[in-house]
């Protein structure tokens, strides 16, 4: 085995792997539509976006399929809709924007620890947390892996609170067979240049509660009641025609993203574990995750190197990588004030530390797992070298 590159080898690979490629309709596809809608001038509000929505809505077998400007404010008005106020359960070990948006609604952060295994909300930390003073629980399907959904109802229809899902990662994922979106009173889903469903930018409220998805409609419209009055204060998160044209083309290869990815996550599985030190999130085998994002986590006892150090010799062979969610949300500085006694949340800490996204999109080559994988070995085996050398 070669001397890896940040101990001057030749990288193994001279196009960079990069973290993320979104994986597009063609033109040829879309072009019908998007002539349709500049010879119709109906670039906003028309009939491109009623026909995502409601193939959205069938696709996930949800009453309601509310497109929106971005998960972001999908989120932000379904909190806002559905009234939340004091103390809200949610996971620090997420994306800053699950947070973010309870703020915007009015809401106040109550964070709670993750099972390590899953990476998503665990339902004791949730029934710990569950004083009077608590409004609601957000839960995450973490990369994609649907969050413990029977065990969180069951804990919200007791407690008498909304359960709502940031499903930023969820298309594609299905839980007991059943994909996302059904689950809680609502589920948010992001449509970026990320995820396996690609708008350009957008979101989805999935929903089965027609007076929230009558809320959302007006919420999204400034919260306009039809009269040029508020019925309260909205946002604009309208989703224009181009991006619903987008997203519609993109749903076709929804089902091909999610195959390609399980496949892709299995051989990194199966290779990368053979590593000391080296795990893979836990998904419970009745479900099946969208990845979204496949992180490994870096024990670095066991694999020789520190996850840091594993990403700057991984850097060093052009292979892009990213420490999600580090820092997680309570240690932002907007965030500080909300976050709980340093002890409080371990596993969300130690993911944290030890947590790195590889390379993952919708449409790979073997050659590109492979590579990454023999990098990770090849810095494992030189680990002591790599050690000394960083350290001088
Ligand atoms: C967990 C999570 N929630 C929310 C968002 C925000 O999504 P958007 O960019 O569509 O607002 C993201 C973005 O990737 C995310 O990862």
């Amino acid at each position: 085995m070669k001397q890896p590159a940040i101990l001057g080898g030749s990288p193994l690979t001279d196009h960079p792997i990069r973290l993320v490629r979104p994986v597009l309709p063609t033109l040829d596809t879309m072009l019908p539509d998007v002539s349709d809608t500049l010879a119709t001038g109906m670039v906003t509000k028309g009939r491109y976006l009623a026909a995502f929505e409601q193939a959205v809505a069938e696709h996930l077998g949800v009453a309601h399929a509310v497109a929106v400007s971005s998960c972001t404010t999908g989120l932000a008005l379904t909190y806002k809709a559905l009234g939340l106020r004091g103390s809200v359960i949610v996971p620090s070990f997420t994306f800053m924007a699950t947070v973010s948006a309870l703020i915007w609604a009015g809401a106040t952060p109550r964070f709670v620890d993750v099972d390590p295994r899953t990476t998503n909300i665990d339902p004791d930390a949730v029934r710990a947390a569950l004083t009077p003073d608590v409004g609601a629980i957000v839960a995450v399907h973490n990369f994609g892996n649907p969050a413990a959904v029977d065990a969180l109802q069951a804990l919200a229809a007791d407690a008498g609170v909304p359960l709502i899902f940031d499903a930023a990662h969820g298309f594609g994922a299905q839980y007991q067979g059943r994909p996302v979106g059904g689950f809680g009173s609502a589920e948010s889903f992001s449509l970026s240049p990320t995820k396996l469903l690609i708008a350009g930018e957008g979101g989805i409220v999935a929903t089965n509660d027609a007076e929230l998805a009558r809320k959302l409609r007006v919420g999204r419209e400034y919260g306009n009641d039809g009269n040029y009055g508020s019925e309260f204060a909205g946002l604009n998160a309208r989703m224009a025609e181009y991006n619903a044209i987008l997203g519609r083309h993109s749903l076709d290869q929804l089902e091909t993203a999610a195959a390609n990815r399980n496949e892709y996550a299995d051989y990194y599985r199966q290779r990368l574990t053979q590593l000391p030190g080296i795990d893979t999130q836990h998904v419970d085998a009745a479900n099946r995750c969208s990845y979204k994002d496949f992180s490994i986590t870096v024990a670095a006892e066991a694999f020789g190197l520190h996850r840091d150090q594993l990403a700057r010799a991984l850097a060093a062979e052009q292979i892009d990588t990213r420490a999600y969610y580090d820092p997680p949300v309570h240690r932002h500085a907007a965030y500080a004030a909300f976050a709980p006694p340093a002890d409080a949340l371990p596993h969300t800490n130690w993911l944290a530390a030890h947590s790195l996204s590889l390379p993952i999109h919708s449409a790979m080559d073997r050659t590109t797992l492979e590579l990454v994988c023999a990098a990770i070995e090849r810095i494992h085996h030189a680990a002591p070298a790599i050690r000394q050398a960083l350290a001088d």
